[in-house]
């Protein structure tokens, strides 16, 4: 065995970069007895892992590589890894010279090998990774992310993504119901399927003649022995059909959560950005899983200030908030993205006003988050424990929300508890522990 070494991982972004970073972690422990270190200082490898949907964190990835080399053991390297290392490429060798080397979001496998290369910068957005045998490393125990598909084929107008992870490629259901089936016996209760677009799962293979939809695979997750709750990030709106609103709904593995990316409630702007669906169908969509399941809550992510977007089209932003009662809400001024076609959009919208919008939304969300919350006094919940501090446990019910209640010790962590919620604190529900 190589000596061992030390690594500094930071992540950006969504799940998905969480999940690469497990990976990279473990192709280099398996590969090159690389172990992780919270230290940059003592780190043999430095690695930030990008996100690349907005423009902020790009701007602050350049500041943030110039203290790592400042601070860095001098034989120590940088590399720059995930969506924007695939959007800028060669770029970031010119700007930071300094950095080792450049790996793309769709690259992951390659990580031992641009370790020996000094300045490769491996960004082929049409590489195929999906029967990759990555080694294993799980940040969570009770929790396990799987992706189930890379790449995404939608072309929103403000999204750099497709850009960056390159064409949605599904992987095999075998390949995933493996990873299931060996993430229970390692103690995982909760499988979290990952990919841009989930329910359009099955569409492409490229290693496999298998014809599956998501509505199947989320089927026969849910029958591996030990799965105790399944969610899934993020489907599209437009393609919720009937056959996997009812397995969401009455498959009792499943989550009750749903996020439904909004991005906008006009319809006007919707169009503009791309995204196949109108305010009445988005609203029809949400209203119906209610109905299907009460339990249901939704989360979704908000644009606000997209060009043109007027105050007209952003009441209707609020109006759906209004109507749906989102559970969980994710908003962003818009961005204006390289490689994307609203990046010279004409229609801007003054900063001040989309501030004010973003300041909007954002208040009318915590005051619903309060009523919802108040809403759920009384009713019990099936918490999964994910730990024990200070003499409570926290937890999810299977709709999601986050609740705490008393315990003697953290002997529940792991395990499914009922908890009867009494009252509302600090953004989340408290309870008791009931049978
Ligand atoms: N500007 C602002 N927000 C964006 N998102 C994606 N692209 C942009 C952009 N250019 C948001 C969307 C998406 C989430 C992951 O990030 O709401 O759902
Ligand atoms: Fe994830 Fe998109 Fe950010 Fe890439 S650009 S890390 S896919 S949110």
């Amino acid at each position: 065995m190589t000596e061992e070494k030390k690594l500094y991982i930071e992540t950006l972004g969504c799940a998905m970069n969480v999940r690469d970073s497990e990976h990279i972690i473990a192709e280099l422990n398996a590969y090159e007895n690389y172990k992780e270190t919270k230290n940059p200082q003592e780190a043999d490898l430095i690695l930030i892992n990008t996100c690349s949907v907005r423009e902020k964190p790009v701007a602050k990835l350049f500041s943030e590589l110039g203290v790592f080399n400042k601070i860095k053991k001098k034989s120590a390297k940088i590399g720059v890894c995930g969506c924007t290392a695939s959007h800028l490429g060669k770029e970031i060798l010119t700007k930071a010279p300094f950095v080792n080397f450049v790996l793309g979001a769709r690259n992951v496998s390659k990580i031992k090998d641009v370790i020996y290369q000094d300045k490769a910068v491996e960004i082929d957005t049409s590489y195929d990774e999906t029967t990759y045998d990555f080694k294993n490393y799980r940040s969570e125990n009770i929790r396990s992310l799987i992706n189930i598909s890379i790449g995404c084929d939608k072309q929103c107008t403000y999204c750099i993504v497709p850009a960056t992870r390159g064409k949605e490629i599904s992987i095999p259901s075998k390949i995933i119901l493996d990873e299931v089936k060996k993430s229970v016996a390692l103690g995982a209760k909760e499988i979290m399927l990952l990919g841009q677009n989930v329910n359009s799962y099955g569409n492409n293979f490229t290693h496999s003649q298998e014809s599956i939809d998501f509505a199947d695979l989320l089927t026969k997750v849910s029958e591996v022995e030990g799965v105790e709750r399944i969610r899934f990030t993020s489907p599209h709106p437009l393609h919720m059909d009937e056959k996997f609103m009812e397995v969401f709904s009455y498959n009792p593995k499943v989550a009750k959560h749903m996020h439904m990316p909004l991005q906008s409630g006009s319809t006007k702007v919707l169009r503009e950005m791309k995204r196949g669906y109108t305010k009445e169908w988005f609203l029809e969509k949400a209203l119906k899983l209610r109905e299907m399941n009460p339990m249901t809550t939704i989360g979704t992510d908000i644009i606000v200030a997209f060009p043109k977007e007027s105050e007209a089209d952003f009441a209707n932003t609020l109006d759906v908030m209004e109507k749906v009662h989102f559970e969980q809400i994710f908003s962003f001024k818009f961005s204006p993205r390289p490689l994307t076609a609203a990046e010279n959009m004409e229609g801007a919208i003054d900063p001040i006003i989309a501030s004010q919008r973003l300041e909007k939304l954002q208040n009318m969300y915590k005051n619903s988050l309060r009523t919802l919350h108040q809403n759920q006094i009384g009713k019990k919940f099936a918490v999964l424990v994910e730990s024990f501090e200070n003499g409570n446990i926290y937890g999810k019910g299977e709709n999601y929300f986050t609740l705490k209640a008393p315990a003697k010790d953290g002997s529940l962590v792991g395990q499914v508890v009922f908890v009867q919620a009494t009252g509302v604190s600090k953004g989340m529900l408290e309870g008791e522990i009931t049978t």
